[in-house]
């Protein structure tokens, strides 16, 4: 089947098997490998996107069901040098330790402030709900978050 997907602002055709994952996709065809795989089963988290401003786990997509979508990865958020707020907040309160979980944590991180603007930790908690991290203890994760709401609220 062939498809036309809008990644980090770059259009382009793609012609897939049905049965073809986004994260697949997303990692093989267009190399960005910051869709991060941790269990391929729609629980970690690690390999979530925004799709049309939604963030979605692509893990759970087929990459025909987003035909037409406007796709942001962890490698389009930064502004040339300059990164997102949220990127920055992570690395100012040390949100991350190997960094596996991180662009699924900052992308839902967005997600979370775009929702609720400058959330509290008990709300960031309960939207984390879909997001594992194995090293942190999440502490440092919430904090982050918040942090990179306030930002993106004074942006
Ligand atoms: Fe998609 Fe874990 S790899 S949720
Ligand atoms: Fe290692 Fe989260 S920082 S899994």
């Amino acid at each position: 089947m062939r498809i036309t997907l809008t990644v980090n602002g770059a259009t382009a055709d793609h012609e897939v098997a049905p049965n073809l994952l986004l994260s697949e996709l997303l990692r093989e065809h267009r190399r960005l490998t910051g869709v991060h795989i941790g269990c391929d089963t729609s629980q970690c988290g690690a390999c979530n996107i925004l799709v049309d401003d939604t963030c979605v786990k692509a893990c759970t997509m087929l990459a025909v069901q987003a035909d037409g979508a406007r796709i942001i990865t962890i490698e389009g958020l930064a502004s040339g040098e300059a990164l997102h707020p949220m990127q920055v907040a992570f690395r100012e309160h040390h949100g991350l330790q190997c960094g596996f979980c991180t662009p699924g944590m900052i992308l839902s991180g967005i997600a979370i402030a775009r929702r609720h603007g400058t959330p509290s930790a008990e709300v960031i908690r309960e939207e984390l709900d879909g997001n594992l991290c194995r090293c942190t203890g999440y502490i440092n994760i919430v904090k982050a978050i918040e942090a990179g709401a306030r930002a993106m609220a004074e942006a």
